[in-house]
């Protein structure tokens, strides 16, 4: 066992498979006594069983570390309290939580339903901000804490998961506003990007090219929890993790700026906007672009 977390309690949401049982594992692994929730889904987010997360508590008992079991919906507001509750009355504090709990409803925006819709903003987005709620005015009293949302490259924009990408982008701005709203209050709120083999990533459709496993995403997660990160004063940002790489996202900013001699009209705008403001390329249009030329050449017949 490491000591990393020791004395530490976190809660992990979605902790019962993939990239949370590997994060729970490893918090315990690492020192800290661990919440382990899981409502014991599908991939949609269907067919709810507690026992996904009572054997992941089996696993890190049988490890000689200490967890307890939430099976509650993370997307309801008693289910968020609840783990936060847990925590404070098994053993007395909460000191970091980290929401990976996550589903998938694919289809392409035209065609996508409410039913399609609410369930993954839902889970993701919501299901961030029940358990942040409920640990913040802990950690606000405590003095400290740490916040990790789970966010995915797929915040840029996605062909047939505009659900998905919406709420993860979601997620990033609540980390944001979580960072700027409780940094005085000595509470740290960070988001990871992970790409690591699981049933989630099964799904994927096209060829991940950086890919690793969810013990990487792990390392990672225990690092932002401990005091270690909380030393450097890591806040508000966000890190993907894909196997052997790590690398930081930037902050969004006003890329370039124009002003207007007296009031904007459409004229003016029309004159001016393109040769000074421009646009910024967006890089996953560029590279959909690229996919589809490459598809048509290769159905070319040889010249
Ligand atoms: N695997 C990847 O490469 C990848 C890439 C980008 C982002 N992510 C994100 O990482 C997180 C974990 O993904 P994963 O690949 O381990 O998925 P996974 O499907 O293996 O695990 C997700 C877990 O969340 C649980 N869950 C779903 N809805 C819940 C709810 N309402 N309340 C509580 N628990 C619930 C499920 O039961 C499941 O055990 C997700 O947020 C996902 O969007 C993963």
């Amino acid at each position: 066992m490491g000591n990393f977390l020791a004395g530490k309690v976190i809660a992990v949401t979605g902790a019962g498979r993939g990239i949370g049982r590997a994060v729970a594992l490893a918090c315990a692994a690492e020192g800290a006594k661990v919440v382990v929730n899981d409502y014991g889904v599908s991939i949609e987010g269907g067919e709810p069983t507690s026992e996904i997360a009572a054997s992941v508590v089996k696993e890190i008992e049988a490890a000689d570390g200490e967890a307890v079991a939430v099976a509650d919906d993370v997307s309801t507001m008693e289910g968020g309290q609840r783990i936060i509750d847990t925590a404070l009355t098994r053993y007395g504090r909460i000191d970091g939580v980290v929401c990976v709990a996550g589903i998938l409803r694919e289809r392409m925006l035209f065609n996508m339903s409410e039913e399609e819709w609410d369930p993954v903003i839902a889970t993701h987005l919501k299901g961030t901000f029940t358990v942040f709620r409920a640990a913040s005015a802990v950690m606000r009293k405590q003095g400290s804490g740490t916040l990790i949302g789970f966010t995915s490259g797929n915040h840029q924009g996605s062909v047939a998961q505009a659900n998905y990408s919406s709420a993860k982008g979601g997620i990033i701005s609540l980390v944001r506003s979580a960072a700027l709203g409780l940094n005085k209050y000595g509470v740290t709120a960070n988001c990871v990007a992970p790409v690591a083999r699981t049933r989630m990533s099964a799904n994927v459709p096209m060829e991940l090219k950086e890919i690793g496993e969810p013990e990487d995403v792990a390392a990672l997660v225990v690092y932002l929890l401990s005091e270690r990160a909380r030393e450097e004063k890591i806040t508000g940002q966000v890190y993907t993790v894909a196997g052997p790489k790590i690398a930081v996202w930037a902050q969004p900013r006003e890329l370039r700026s124009a002003y207007a001699d007296g009031a904007w009209t459409p004229e003016k705008i029309a004159d001016f906007l393109p040769g000074t403001v421009g646009t910024d390329p967006m890089p996953m249009l560029a590279q959909l672009e690229a996919m589809a030329a490459a598809a048509a050449a290769k159905e070319r017949p040889n010249a």
